[in-house]
């Protein structure tokens, strides 16, 4: 697969530079920083930690599990798992820009001793057979043609008996989405395809099924939530809330939003939870 297209698409030059100096805006200086602060910006899938929380209680995850987070962005959903569950996280993802902010961003957090930072293809991943009591994957398989090879990984990856569960934009019923969007500026890296898909090819990995579960309804709920929430800060003068979106997404940010949005309602994307077991 050419990844080119993928990494462009999301790295940005001097990402934490950006983010801090967002924080700072909002009279947050680095050393003052919590994890809590953190979660305005590094969250990039719907419905952001209590999303990330649900996963976790859903995989069980337990103190010093070790847990691979394919296609980690920023370290948002690692730091969330790591925090609060006491797990440890190999947060891998193909875009240097991002792992190298995944780093800044775990200092600022204090868990540099939990979180393992790699930059590598979820694909490919070069990690240890039967290494991991976990594997997870949030929003990120849509820029993969070749989920397949995705769950292959997980599936090897995996310690006997171990979890998978993928948190994924999957193709909706009414068609093609509108672009751009946040994962794709255009068609050409985007590679949705319907759940029930992705399941086939995860039990065809080797993995027996123990959940799906459609969470299309939930994110169009947090979505208009948020846009009352902007619409009341708007009427009423105040200060706009701490958020990255416009510098984590780059060009067309509002287009990008937009779109998701109208893509949900119409159909043309869902949300999908899938939950499986390497029985063993
Ligand atoms: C929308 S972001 C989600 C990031 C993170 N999972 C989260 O929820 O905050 C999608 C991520 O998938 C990564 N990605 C796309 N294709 C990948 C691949 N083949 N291997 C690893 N990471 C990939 C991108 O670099 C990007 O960081």
């Amino acid at each position: 697969m050419n990844t080119t297209s993928v990494t462009s698409h999301y790295g940005h030059a001097d990402l934490a530079d950006r983010l801090i100096a967002r924080l700072a805006e909002h009279g947050i200086a680095p050393e003052r920083a919590t994890l809590d602060h953190l979660l305005a910006l590094d969250q990039m899938h719907l419905r952001g930690r209590e999303a990330t929380l649900e996963l976790g209680e859903s995989l069980g995850l337990g103190e010093n599990m070790d847990v691979l987070d394919l296609g980690s962005g920023i370290g948002g959903p690692a730091r969330v798992l790591a925090a609060h569950f006491g797990v440890r996280v190999t947060a891998l993802d193909l875009t240097p820009e991002f792992g190298a902010t995944c780093s800044v961003l775990n200092e600022i957090a204090g868990l540099t001793d939990r979180i393992t930072v790699v930059t590598g293809d979820a694909t490919a991943t070069g990690l240890p057979d039967a290494a991991f009591d976990r594997v997870v994957t949030l929003h990120a398989t849509m820029n993969i043609p070749d989920k397949a090879d995705v769950y292959r990984e997980a599936f090897r990856c995996l310690k006997p008996g171990g979890l998978f569960a993928f948190y994924d934009v999957t193709a909706g019923p009414e068609g093609a989405p509108h672009f751009p969007v946040p994962w794709a500026g255009a068609a050409e890296i985007s590679h949705l395809i319907p759940v029930t898909e992705m399941a086939r090819l995860a039990e065809a990995a080797g993995f027996h099924q123990l959940d799906l579960r459609d969470l299309t309804e939930e994110a169009r709920a947090r979505i208009a939530e948020q846009r009352a929430a902007a619409e009341r800060q708007r009427s009423e003068k105040t200060a706009p809330p701490l958020q990255a979106g416009d510098i984590l997404m780059g060009a067309q940010a509002a287009d990008k939003q937009r779109n998701l949005r109208r893509n949900l309602e119409e159909g043309r994307v869902a949300i999908s939870l899938g939950l499986f077991e390497k029985t063993g």
